[in-house]
């Protein structure tokens, strides 16, 4: 009889089925389903309580996470004054800093249930100091952590003027996905251009595309309908993302009725980042006061993939942030007022599988032959996860414990009434 290294007993999946028994062995499931008998090396009882595949961060900035304050705060609370206060920041650290602040948010990205994180690197430095740290905390994180990293001219590709050279380099290190920021180009024509140039370098390269696009408050912005129409002309279906699309918000809304079916048919994938584009969108507004979230029940209806991303913690753009993805979820569901019990669980789907295919991880989900890399919550189903943004009890990767967390309960004393609560037992459906 086979000896296997993991069986965990009794789980809720993420599509409702209860009592399931998951069997690992050699970092894959071996099997999924009801009373499975089987011996295993360490079998985990899941006491009913839900198991996920890993939380999935599909937009970060790992190069500027926990540098909050330095070298001063943003007093302004805008996207601009977090560049300029980025760009403060960047001559003085050091490889080592960027490296030192990263490996602390992986270990609390861990532990918090994420498995795979997609983070923008900043090249328009023209030593590339994040590019070398990152693809440095990239090897050094593998066992435990996927990290993608896009190539991100954050001062503009041809307003900074060692931005192209600098994206080519960071290519050539190992960086794997091509970023850009047509919005913060000189012109709405640069911004264009930089679209097709940096189209054509991934198509030409064969690489994935992941744009910070239209990331403003300006109705006229335009830059996604260029990412779609550069998308579908080189056939790029699949592989380009438009992250925040914020702008969208704004825009008019016979405009978007035929944007929304350019996205579609161009299989452009899109990532609002909620915590983020709540806080610093509509900065200039009195009120009425815009949200700036893009339009994510529309796009969803137009079979748009969708994924939410944390884009911060504790940086120049934003000073909160705790590795979270479930307080992302939670965000994006009330800024995008996402209330109806389908798109309240969809609002789950958007920080795990979404985004696991938006940044194309294969054999994700929990079934026969995936990757053995999941989360217990102490949560029931979906909606009670969100809700709760529920503890993560265990964290297991390649069919090994990485992560525990003790049970959330607190005891009561008062007489007459039960002395134990557990906030997943209020859960009702
Ligand atoms: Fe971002």
């Amino acid at each position: 009889m086979i000896n296997f290294d993991l069986i965990v007993k009794n789980a809720t999946l993420p599509d409702g089925r209860c009592g399931m028994d998951i069997l690992c062995k050699d970092g894959f499931i071996s099997d999924i389903g009801l009373n499975i008998d089987a011996k295993a090396n360490q079998v985990i009882d899941a006491e009913g309580y839900l198991v996920s595949p890993p939380f999935i961060d599909p937009h970060f900035h790992m190069d500027a996470t926990l540098s909050l304050g330095t070298p001063r705060l943003n007093i302004s609370g805008t996207l601009l004054e977090g560049i300029e206060l980025w760009g403060e920041l960047k001559p003085v650290q050091s490889i080592d800093d960027i490296i030192k602040r990263a490996l602390k948010y992986c270990d609390l990205a861990i532990s918090m249930g994420i498995g795979a994180i997609r983070s923008h690197v900043d090249i328009c430095d023209d030593e590339l100091k994040g590019v070398e740290a990152l693809l440095e905390v990239r090897k050094t994180v593998a066992p435990y952590l996927d990290l993608q990293l896009v190539a991100f001219p954050q001062d503009g590709l041809f307003r900074s003027s060692s931005a192209v050279g600098n994206l080519n380099r960071a290519l050539d290190m190992g960086v794997e996905i091509v970023g850009g920021i047509p919005h913060f180009e000189r012109t709405m024509d640069d911004g264009t251009e930089s679209v097709r140039y940096l189209c054509e370098l991934a198509a030409k390269r064969g690489l994935m595309v992941d744009m910070h696009c239209d990331e403003s408050d300006d109705p006229m912005s335009r830059h996604i309908e260029a990412l779609a129409y550069h998308t579908k002309r080189l056939g790029l279906q699949g592989m380009v993302t438009g992250s925040h699309l914020t702008s969208m918000h704004s825009m008019d809304n016979y405009y978007v009725s035929k944007l929304i079916p350019l996205i579609a048919e161009s299989e452009v994938h899109v990532i609002p980042n909620p915590l983020i584009n709540i806080m610093l969108q509509g900065r200039h507004d009195t009120f009425p006061k815009r949200r700036g979230l893009t339009r994510v029940s529309e796009l969803k209806e137009a079979g748009v993939t969708i994924g939410f991303g944390s884009d911060c913690m504790m940086d120049p753009w934003y000073s909160l942030g705790k590795a979270d993805m479930l307080e992302v979820a939670a965000m994006g569901l009330h800024v995008g007022q996402l209330s109806s019990r389908a798109e309240m669980k969809w609002c789950f789907d958007a920080v795990t599988v979404n985004s696991a295919k938006i940044m194309g991880l294969e054999h994700y989900e929990l079934q026969k032959n995936g990757r053995a890399n999941m989360v217990l919550l102490q949560a029931r189903n979906k909606i009670e996860a969100v809700r709760l943004k529920a503890n993560r009890l265990l964290v297991i990767r390649d069919g090994k414990l990485i992560a525990q967390n003790d049970p959330v309960t607190t005891k009561l004393f008062m007489g007459g009434r039960p002395n134990l609560l557990n906030p997943a037992d209020y859960e009702t459906s």
